[in-house]
């Protein structure tokens, strides 16, 4: 379905984001008909271009990060809605007639895309209000990470709203536009089947994985001052905690399932200092080899700093309400791990009997694949077949996206993008869901400072991180699931 022509100006337009992710994304939604012809895409930065420079440009980015190949003819109609204006936008004294001169004008919403670090968030707000661009339905839309703490998340906040309304501020988690981590919402609140099993009685544990195999590569500058907890954890694995933990929305609006959300943060138990050791790891990666190749440590990417900050982390996490008491949430991410691979796994309980012998006792497992290989097992208990005794085996049923569905996965940013044209805020982030995350965080960062905790080390591409995230769930007579 088109969405209505819009004016789109992206803050740092030639840098890592833009190229790899919202040019591209452009260029598919308009390449599927979606974006009107009259609308304006406009690229900013310091960087001295001109219009057809930029395009050149975006034909560059748009070739090496689609997987299918650009159209010709499709690629010189899009073209013409791109732009370039240089301009240094946190310079009071900036000129901003070149920008002014490349929107379509007032019939249109101006959408204001920062792809450029947190820290100037605030001073080109506040630089797009004074060259009275921030009025009608103009909106913003702000990446991930705001801020590196409560603090410094509370200011930027404070900042954009004094320039933009709550409800024209799009924060941006792009995991929420993926379309497995849509399909939570569907999956729990589209069937009959799990909402009455989907609690303490039934489940005993939860785990919730981001794996990456890539290292921290050219991003080691921005990564060392983040780390996996507020690159990864703050956002990523504490929304798709959300989506698990959360009460059932009154309806799909926006606000309905942000204030369920909120809900989940609220009641997520603070991490005291006293149990950082039992309860967190915290590691880094050391040289290794990833599918064959041998590769660097995060030291040595550092080139020589001393650093220890983590690129990987894992969990046990709390969620202190009716529904959840007693189950405990396991969350791990980290960089350079064995394989690619994000997953929810819904561990159930024994079923109370062991009719078939205690030997034999297994568990319902519910996995949400959520990438690569999209899709949703239920492991359920059956017969193996042979005139033997009864032998009980856990096998799954296995729902792929791939084999139900043959259609061109839509990058997360395509859906976003478009989401903020229609005006659509539910998969972006309110406030105080960005503000209680940050919260919970900083307790945890307190508590790692405070006890001193330990950096432990792994080898890249050798394991699912290191051993003592092993003994997290060993310790609970549990395991990390772990299929392949
Ligand atoms: C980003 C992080 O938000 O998410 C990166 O900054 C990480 O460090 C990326 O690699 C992972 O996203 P995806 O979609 O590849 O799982």
């Amino acid at each position: 379905i088109p969405v209505g022509t819009f004016d789109l100006v992206i803050f740092g337009g030639t840098g890592d984001l833009s190229q790899r992710k919202l040019l591209p994304a452009l260029y598919h939604r308009y390449a599927d008909g979606q974006i009107p012809e009259d609308s304006r895409i406009v690229g900013v930065s310091r960087t001295d271009m001109t219009d057809e420079a930029f395009r050149a440009f975006a034909f560059e980015a748009c070739e090496a990060h689609t997987k299918d190949s650009i159209e010709k003819d499709c690629w010189a109609k899009f073209e013409k809605l791109l732009s370039f204006a240089t301009m240094d936008a946190t310079d009071p004294d900036a000129d901003w007639s070149g920008l002014k001169e490349r929107l379509g004008g007032d019939d249109r919403p101006a959408i204001f895309y920062l792809a450029v670090t947190p820290k100037i968030y605030v001073p080109i707000c506040e630089a797009i209000g004074a060259a009275g661009l921030a009025g009608g339905d103009a909106r913003v839309v702000l990446e991930k990470p705001i801020g590196t703490d409560l603090n410094s998340a509370k200011a930027i906040n404070s900042g954009v709203g004094a320039v933009f309304a709550e409800d024209h501020i799009y924060r941006i988690d792009h995991y929420l536009g993926k379309e497995t981590v849509q399909n939570l919402l569907v999956l729990r609140f589209g069937n009959t089947l799990f909402e009455p099993l989907w609690n303490r009685t039934a489940i005993d544990h939860i785990q919730i994985t981001v794996s990456e195999s890539v290292g921290v590569g050219d991003r080691a500058g921005y990564y060392d001052s983040a780390g996996a907890v507020r690159d990864m954890l703050q956002n990523h694995l504490l929304q798709l905690l959300c989506l698990i933990a959360m009460e059932p929305p009154n309806s799909i609006e926006a606000d309905e399932i942000r204030t369920e959300k909120i809900k989940v943060l609220n009641a997520l138990r603070p991490i005291e200092s006293k149990y950082v050791g039992a309860d967190t790891v915290r590691a880094q990666y050391e040289a290794g080899t990833v599918d064959g190749e041998q590769v660097k440590g995060y030291l040595e990417e550092l080139e020589g700093d001393e650093s220890d900050t983590e690129t990987f982390v894992a969990i046990k996490a709390w969620v202190d309400n009716w529904r959840w008491a007693r189950v405990p949430f396991y969350l791990r991410t980290g960089k350079r791990m064995r394989t690619r691979h994000s997953e929810i796994v819904v561990q159930f309980r024994e079923a109370p009997h062991a009719m078939f012998g205690e030997d034999q006792a297994q568990s319902n497992r519910l996995i949400i694949r959520l990438q690569p290989d999209e899709g949703v097992q239920l492991y359920v208990q059956i017969k193996e077949p042979g005139p033997g005794g009864l032998r009980v085996q856990s096998l799954p049923l296995n729902l792929s996206y791939a084999e139900s569905f043959q259609l061109r996965y839509p990058d997360a940013y395509e859906r976003l993008l478009m989401d903020v044209v229609r005006g659509n805020l539910a998969l972006f982030m309110r406030r105080e869901e960005v503000e209680e995350a940050w919260e919970w965080v900083d307790g945890l960062l307190e508590g790692w400072a405070a006890a001193n905790t330990p950096v432990h080390t792994y080898a890249a591409g050798l394991e699912d991180g290191p051993v003592e995230a092993r003994m997290l769930l060993r310790q609970d007579g549990r395991d990390w699931w772990s299929n392949g």
